[in-house]
């Protein structure tokens, strides 16, 4: 790879010599490792359960941060198609730690394709709610089906310019995110696009950008809470440079923190993060349930489903069916504004309303145990399930949810004799078992018997 030599300069006159040294020798050298972040349980408690599926190595850098082991496709493990774990480099796994836990409102602005915005949704309080914003419609689709495998309950989708948000929302959130589109320098090992595409001018319309989310996120910070602020590229103009112009501009707010990981120093690629605090007061109350409201019920929903997700959020009738709505956001955003502004206002779990279906949305957003009936899948279904097949079964009649390790995988409909699969057609994709590469894991897989 050649680096650009504009960037070379640059990094050399902002830096002391060995640092800029080390840097290059560094992006001359090979890519790290492939990085996931472990979501629904902890890589611990998935060795101790099913030890056999997965080759991986601890991050001890990142809570549930996992190396796997070189050229293993993060597909090859159905786990990844019920949000086990995310993708995510290593250094970028590291930035939404620098936040406290239990935050009742986080938004997050800049946020496809949604690594940071699962981490931050283990940052929620019980009942609180995460707002998911990514600008590009398309981008922001992508961010739909990670966070829907990754099944994070409380969540908003939204399409929106970060002065769109401003003057919807105003100063509400405990946390802001601003993961800002960057030059991309750290990404030069993995994407060449990306040394190509890097020159002065771009890192200057990359600075002029990110000055103006900055300042709209501002608006959006509650008195005391925080604005994260992180790039994956290394030049000071658009990360310490850009925090002194932000705090120059901004003197309610004060900083925290700051990190600097250089791809030299540890595992991964390579990020910036900068954590701000508004100065004053207190974080937003926490979440209470809302005992006055009327929850409205919702027909063919079974009780013990309703029972778990009304005392945080509501079900609220809407263009395309019925939608799970949070209550902490509810009263900044009623729900038919949220209808017309937000890409997805909450979890749909009903497709329609002429002809009422579960949402696979639905299926992965409850625990074991809450749906009143689970069919746990043995290893040979699996596969057969992941690619949209009926299985053969014979249960009572009926929705069951459908579980393999304990992790939920979507719906399906028991008829006569067999299990009508109900995962939706787009997402039936996974690799033909016969088409895995014969590796030990793999093979395992077909000799393990589940319940
Ligand atoms: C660095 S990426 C975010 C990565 C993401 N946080 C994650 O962890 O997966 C920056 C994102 O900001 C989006 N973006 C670009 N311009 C924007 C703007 N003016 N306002 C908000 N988002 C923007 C890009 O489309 C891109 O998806």
């Amino acid at each position: 790879m050649r680096l650009p030599e504009g960037f070379k300069e640059l990094i050399s006159e902002q830096f002391p010599s060995e640092i800029s040294e080390q840097l290059m020798d560094s992006l001359m050298s090979k890519v790290s490792g492939r990085h996931a972040v472990f979501h629904k349980m902890t890589p611990d408690e998935w060795m101790s359960s099913v030890p056999h599926l997965l080759e991986f190595t601890k991050n001890p850098r990142v809570a549930g941060g996992v190396f796997f082991s070189e050229g293993y496709m993060f597909s090859h493990c159905p786990g990844y198609y019920s949000g086990l774990y995310y993708p995510q480099e290593a250094s970028a796994s590291e930035v939404v730690s620098l936040l406290p836990d239990n935050l009742n409102l986080v938004l997050d602005l800049c946020a496809a394709p949604g690594g940071k915005s699962i981490q931050l949704s283990q940052k929620l309080s019980f009942g609180g709610c995460l707002i998911s914003n990514e600008l590009l419609p398309k981008r922001a689709k992508i961010l739909s089906q990670n966070l829907e495998r990754a099944g994070v309950q409380h969540r908003v989708l939204m399409s929106n310019k970060a002065e769109e948000l401003n003057s919807i929302f105003g100063p509400i959130f405990d946390a802001v995110l601003v993961d800002a589109p960057c030059s991309g320098e750290g990404m030069f090992r993995k994407d060449p696009d990306t040394v190509e595409e890097w020159s002065l001018k771009q890192v200057k319309i990359c600075v002029d950008r990110q000055k103006e989310i900055l300042s709209a996120a501002a608006g959006l910070v509650a008195a005391g809470g925080y604005l994260l602020y992180s790039t994956c590229t290394f030049n000071r103009d658009e990360n310490e440079g850009q925090m002194e112009m932000f705090l120059a501009s901004h003197p309610e707010f004060q900083m925290v923190s700051m990190i600097r990981l250089w791809p030299f120093e540890v595992p991964g690629e390579g990020h910036f993060a900068c954590l701000l605090r508004r100065r004053d007061a207190f974080l937003s109350p926490a979440f209470e349930p809302q005992k006055n409201e009327k929850a409205k019920t919702c027909f063919d929903l079974p009780s013990v489903v309703q029972e778990f997700l009304l005392p945080t959020g509501s079900f609220e009738q809407g263009r395309d069916g019925f939608w799970f709505y949070p209550h902490a956001i509810k009263k900044h955003l009623p729900f038919s504004k949220a209808q017309r502004v937000c890409y997805e206002p909450g979890i749909r779990i009903f497709d329609s309303l002429s002809k009422p279906g579960f949402t696979h949305a639905l299926s992965l957003i409850l625990p074991p145990g809450v749906w009143p009936e689970a069919l746990h899948i043995s290893d040979d279904q699996l596969f057969s399930f992941l690619r949209g097949e009926t299985l053969n079964t014979d249960l009572s009649p009926g929705v069951k949810q459908v579980l393999w390790e304990n992790l939920p995988l979507g719906f399906g409909k028991q008829i006569p004799s067999r299990l009508q699969n109900m995962i939706p057609k787009g997402l039936r994709t996974f690799v033909p078992r016969t088409n895995l590469p014969a590796r030990p894991n793999v093979q395992v897989l077909s000799q393990t018997q589940n319940p």
